[in-house]
């Protein structure tokens, strides 16, 4: 780039990848290019972005397209391509539809963008994510799927209005798949350093444990057409950006197990550190017999699927 800033690359201009490209955009960390294979809507919405910039002040480019030689260069590559979900279906119905555009989308980052990171947001995400990294082969820490953000913040959110206290004060976290098999961790949750478990009665962690599982499915229901977009794109950006500035966050995200917690062969959202190598180190948290069952239990599913749908 002429600039000589730092370039990611958001694929799909969809209400996520837009999301993820305005959110990167006011932090100001790197030019952007939005791609999609309609021409006219990415570049639409990056006009409009672009126009922006006087009123919220960011001064990086934000470009659309539809040819995947403008994401050269790309050192973080956002994917969101692929249907959502419609009322009723699971993430899982999506798999058919979505892995054959993840194998388009994972040729064109393969050719050229080959040093990037990529950052998966497409759905059924830790399915995506594994037929991504098969597709690019890129070192597995060179492929990380967004999911743990997300549904910790969602976790986040319910635990805020249950104690009315500030969002920024909790540390929340959910592991396993970015499903109905996901696995909210309320002993490792915490409110200003004091787990919730001391704060919050059993019945009510319960609830908003499963109100965090199903937290995508509710947001489906009442949008009745489309899915969650703006905490999705903006836990993306937030993924990036840790990339991009080598910020070693530490945060759940989908990653390539090589035995840890027991598993191997699959991506599953696990704790780790997020930096300029993309996934940095997992960590293994001290868990249960049953927290570990869940985990297992979410990645076993998810190794079915691989196997049985997408032939792995
Ligand atoms: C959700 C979708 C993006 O959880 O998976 O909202």
């Amino acid at each position: 780039m002429a600039s000589g800033r730092r370039k990611i690359a958001v694929i799909g201009a969809g209400n996520v990848g837009a999301t993820c490209a305005f959110v990167l955009a006011q932090m100001k960390v790197a030019d952007i290019v939005l791609l999609d294979i309609f021409e006219g809507f990415a570049k639409g919405k990056a006009l409009d972005m672009s126009q922006n910039s006087n009123v919220l002040n960011y001064d990086g480019t934000i470009t659309g397209t539809a040819d995947y030689n403008d994401i050269a260069g790309s050192d973080v590559v956002v994917v969101t391509s692929g249907f959502p979900r419609k009322p009723g279906m699971s993430r899982e119905d999506l798999i058919g539809k979505n892995a054959e555009i993840i194998s388009q989308v994972g040729a064109g980052i393969r050719d050229h963008a080959p040093d990037s990171t990529v950052i998966m947001v497409t759905n059924p995400l830790d399915l995506m994510t594994y037929h991504m990294q098969k597709v690019t082969g890129f070192p597995t820490n060179r492929v990380i799927g967004q999911a743990g953000v997300l549904d910790s913040a969602r976790m986040a959110h319910f635990i805020a209005l249950e104690l009315n206290c500030a969002e920024e004060d909790i540390s929340p976290m959910v592991l396993g798949g970015h499903g109905d098999t996901m696995v909210p961790l309320p002993r490792y949750t915490t409110v200003g350093g004091i787990p919730i478990t001391q704060l919050i009665p059993e019945d009510r962690i319960e609830a908003i444990s499963a109100r965090t599982a199903g937290g995508g499915g509710e947001i489906v229901k009442l949008l009745e057409r489309g899915s969650a977009f703006y905490a999705p794109g903006s836990a993306a950006a937030i993924m990036a950006e840790s990339v991009l500035n080598d910020r070693r966050r530490v945060i759940p995200a989908s990653c390539y197990l090589t035995g840890q917690y027991g598993l191997d062969d699959v991506y599953i959202g696990v704790p780790c550190i997020i930096g300029a190598n993309g996934v940095e180190k997992i960590f293994e948290l001290d868990l249960t017999d049953s927290e570990l069952e869940s985990l297992q239990g979410s990645a076993h599913f998810y190794k079915g699927q691989l196997k049985d749908i997408l032939g792995y």
